[in-house]
């Protein structure tokens, strides 16, 4: 939950640092620091956003250098302070280390080196990985070995990076369980947590795999495993560009990323649908006609993205499927078998929970496919296969444009097996493809929406509670709302099946009560439309003042609630995806007309990488 970026070339450290944890802050923002080595090494680092970084350079400027790591902190030991920020320093100030994760046996790496006399300045697990590289340091006179016999002594997660300032030109860094990837340019090399931290100097990068040691200099990348084996890392170009990474003139990235959101769909499916048949590039759905189950494993808006899958999936391929939190599903011992597959969805390729979920799957036995937004992520590594979602980058920290790429990309997976298997009805297949090309258009009309939305957020920008009812596939989305609320706004906000509302949270309901409701097609085919109008009748005559997001010129619901967010005529499937698309909007605008951080939410950060 950290971002970090090292750099080794000609040009000035501290541009490329600041420029690439500017892009990485999404990742945490907590505090943020620099250490670059010119005549010697030095180090700025401060609590607070990287702004506060970037005004004690200018107050406090050291001396640019060719050779520096850069760290922007999400805390996990130690409250956010400018002492518990990263880099940690180390042999007299000579060494300067960063770290992503977790180191989880610090105490008795701590205890061992205060017994040795060394003094610590943090609260922090990172400042032992830091004096423990100093003292292999001195027994190796080689950074990267001084960091091989280091890791071999760590358990948890971590992505770390070190410099020393003997050893100008030399940035080393390794990972387990936490994301690193190198960019490679002409007379310089990069490292960062992600792409974003070098995607305006370079396209080509290489992922790190687990359990691996990077050594950059300007113009060489050597890779070895913890055990000192060479390894050749895997390829791969960057495909978007620093644009597509920054604002482009929006108010935030959320509203960029909000209106991305026909894009994403469009980008998902390009290329993957051919005469109506669905086929994607390096995934075979035959190879899964044996399968018996497919289990969904996410956390957050990409578990509830899992949900519509479920729905349709099981509709379509006729498979029994089920969708676990990442966090839950790996500690019940679940029965799964090699007829099982496990399906991933992660926008970061990076949460934790997941990807320690998607570990244990493959230890006992599971197939496993990652569907993921980032590319050389290591979930998608750690699976046998991968669907990627397009929607590009996504900076704000509430998910919007993933989520409906995870859905294209969920329902691009279920007709690709239920084409396989025989067991889809190709008619109700052909349509589905249909709709799937129609939803970029039908999502650009939801987005006209956007004004009248923000009114109605600005009127109830003192709302303290917010309910949210859906059927079906609209559960999943009553779900998802209600996250972007907590999330955004900052207030208590929960999504029920309109089934479950008589079975007791009618009893929240009271005069004045604030209810959206998803509401069904009325052509839907489960005859669910008259269901979800009876709940809204029944919330009505309690007082609620229902927000229903329905089919354009659906009459039964005019009667009965305050506002109807249109969303165009689609078949059930379909509807999620527009239908959630105002939520992502309202959450948005309520948050801003409260003043908050619509980017940065107070205590998240966009990558969960530590359980
Ligand atoms: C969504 O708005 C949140 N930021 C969070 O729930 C997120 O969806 C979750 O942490 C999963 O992240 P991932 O998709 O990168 O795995």
């Amino acid at each position: 939950m950290c971002g970090i970026v090292g750099y080794v070339g000609p040009r000035g450290s501290q541009e490329v640092l600041l420029g690439g944890l500017g892009r990485l802050e999404y990742r945490g923002y907590d505090s943020a620091g620099v250490a670059i080595i010119s005549a010697n090494l030095q180090t700025r680092k401060r609590s607070g956003k990287l702004q506060t970084l970037r005004d004690e350079l200018v107050a406090n400027p050291l001396d640019d250098g060719h050779t520096g790591i850069g760290h922007t902190r999400w805390a996990t030991h130690g409250a956010p302070t400018d002492v518990n920020a990263h880099p940690h320093l180390a042999d007299g100030g000579k060494l300067a280390l960063i770290h992503n994760g977790i180191i989880e046996n610090f105490a008795e790496l701590k205890a061992e080196l205060v017994a040795e006399g060394t003094e610590f300045t943090s609260e922090t697990d990172s400042e032992v990985a830091a004096h423990m590289v100093a003292r292999e340091y001195h027994r190796t006179s080689n950074l990267t070995e001084a960091m091989r016999a280091v890791v071999a002594r760590l358990d948890g997660a971590f992505t770390l990076l070190v410099v020393h300032e003997d050893s100008p030109g030399v940035v080393v860094g390794a990972r387990r369980n936490s994301p690193l990837v190198i960019g490679l340019g002409k007379g310089e090399n990069f490292l960062g947590s992600d792409v974003a931290a070098f995607v305006e100097y370079t396209s080509d990068a290489l992922a790190i795999g687990q359990d691996q040691i990077v050594t950059i200099t300007k113009d060489d990348v050597t890779v070895i495993d913890f055990d000192g084996n060479s390894v050749t890392p895997e390829p791969f170009t960057v495909t978007w560009d620093v644009s597509a990474a920054d604002k482009g003139g929006w108010s935030s990235f959320m509203a960029k990323e909000i209106s991305e959101e026909p894009a994403a769909v469009a980008d998902t499916i390009r290329g993957r649908i051919k005469n109506g048949e669905v086929q994607i590039e390096g995934f075979e759905p035959s190879a899964l006609i044996d399968v018996d189950r497919i289990i969904i494993i996410a956390c957050g808006t990409a578990a509830y993205a899992g949900l519509v899958g479920k729905y349709a999936l099981e509709q379509w391929a006729r498979i029994p499927v089920d969708v676990e939190l990442s966090h839950e599903f790996r500690y019940r011992e679940p029965v799964i078998s090699d007829r099982t597959l496990i399906v991933s969805v992660s926008q970061s390729g990076e949460t934790m929970d997941t990807l320690m979920a998607v570990k244990y799957a493959r230890e006992v036995g599971a197939r496993t496919l990652s569907i993921c937004n980032t590319q050389g992520a290591t979930i998608p590594r750690e699976s046998d296969a991968v669907i990627y979602t397009h929607a590009g980058p996504e900076v704000a920290v509430a998910s919007t444009k993933a989520f409906v790429a995870q859905v294209t990309a969920l329902y691009l997976l279920g007709i690709a097996i239920a084409q396989a298997n025989g067991k889809g009805d190709s008619k109700v297949l052909a349509a589905v493809v249909r709709d799937l090309e129609a939803t970029p258009a039908m999502l650009e009309t939801v987005l006209l929406h956007g004004e009248r939305i923000k009114t109605l957020a600005k009127w109830m920008a003192d709302t303290q509670a917010i309910l949210l009812l859906g059927r079906h596939v609209g559960y999943p989305i009553a779900l998802e709302g209600a996250l972007k609320l907590k999330e955004l706004a900052y207030i208590h906000a929960e999504g029920f099946a309109a089934g479950e509302l008589k079975h007791g949270p009618i009893a929240l309901i009271e005069p004045g009560q604030v209810v959206f409701v998803i509401v069904p097609s009325p052509r839907d085919p489960h005859s669910l439309h008259a269901k979800v109008v009876s709940n809204i009748q029944e919330i009505r005559a309690r007082g609620a003042r229902v927000i229903a997001i329905a089919e354009q010129g659906d009459a039964a619901v005019l009667p009965y609630a305050d506002e109807v967010i249109p969303i165009p005529l689609a078949s059930s499937f379909i509807e999620p995806i527009l239908a959630v698309v105002p939520l992502h909007i309202f959450a948005m605008e309520l948050a801003a007309a409260k003043g908050l951080d619509v980017d940065q939410p107070r205590n998240l950060a966009k990558s969960v990488t530590v359980e």
